[in-house]
């Protein structure tokens, strides 16, 4: 059975239609790329899942319907998740932002944070810092760390390299890549980084204007020369 699966999916800003019938399938232990331009509705397809946006169709973790649950049963339900723009808290420490995700699961603290550390050691030798004095790509860390506390069987990780520099989004990659080998953890990016997305992701979905347009596992989509050029800049 897919952990999570997305049907026929629709999501409504007021009368506007922003989803129009997207459908997809995520694997568990998969990481799956969602990319598209700005505007594509990668952040409202994150948000529909966290019962954020008003839907329609169906969206399944393990076979469970999960439409119509608010966040925190979502969390609790195993969904973690690093939205778009971080939103820390910019005056509480760096430890304080991570515990802040582990109310859902204190039993879990030290370890999670252990993990976290582990993933990120700057958060650790960081950790009484005010998020407000770190770099972008640090917060990014203490973002992904933050929805790691949750103890998530799924995390959605939104556009985690927004405006940060190459060799931090290689340190970002690592650190997914290593959280999927060594844990299992299901994980869905959401990118307009397209080149990262297609580095960590077993099957991609090309978001356009509120549809999936092409989906299909990443080695396929990049071979396909048309594709590759319309989707892919090469
Ligand atoms: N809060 C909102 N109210 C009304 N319309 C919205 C809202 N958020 C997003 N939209 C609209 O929904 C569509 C999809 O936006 P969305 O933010 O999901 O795109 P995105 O793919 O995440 O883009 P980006 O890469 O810029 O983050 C856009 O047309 C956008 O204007
Ligand atoms: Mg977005």
């Amino acid at each position: 059975m897919a952990i999570l699966e997305i049907e026929n999916l629709y999501a409504y800003y007021g009368m506007a239609e922003s989803l129009h019938g997207v459908s997809m399938k995520l694997e568990e232990g998969e990481i799956v790329g969602v990319i598209g331009p700005n505007g594509a509705g990668k952040s409202t397809l994150m948000d529909s899942i966290m019962g954020l946006v008003k839907t329609t169709g169906s969206i399944k973790l393990e076979g469970r319907e999960i439409t119509g649950l608010d966040s925190s049963e979502l969390v609790n339900a195993g969904v973690g998740y690093a939205p778009e723009r971080a939103h820390l808290f910019p005056y509480m420490s760096v430890r304080d932002n991570l515990l802040v995700g582990a109310y859902t699961a204190r039993n879990d603290i030290e370890k999670n944070l252990e993990l976290v550390h582990s993933l990120f050691p700057v958060l650790r030798e960081r950790r009484s810092q005010e998020t407000a004095t770190q770099s972008g790509g640090e917060r990014q860390m203490v973002s992904l760390g933050r929805a790691l506390m949750t103890s998530p069987r799924i995390l959605l990780v939104d556009e985690p390299t927004i405006g940060l520099a190459p060799k931090i989004c290689a340190g970002i990659a690592d650190a997914l890549v290593r959280l999927n080998k060594e844990t299992g953890l299901t994980i869905l990016i959401a990118e307009q980084n397209v080149n990262f997305a297609m580095q960590l992701a077993s099957h991609i979905h090309v978001l356009e204007t509120g549809s999936v347009a092409v989906s299909g596992p990443t080695e396929e989509l990049k071979s396909d020369p048309e594709l590759a050029k319309a989707y892919f800049g090469h």
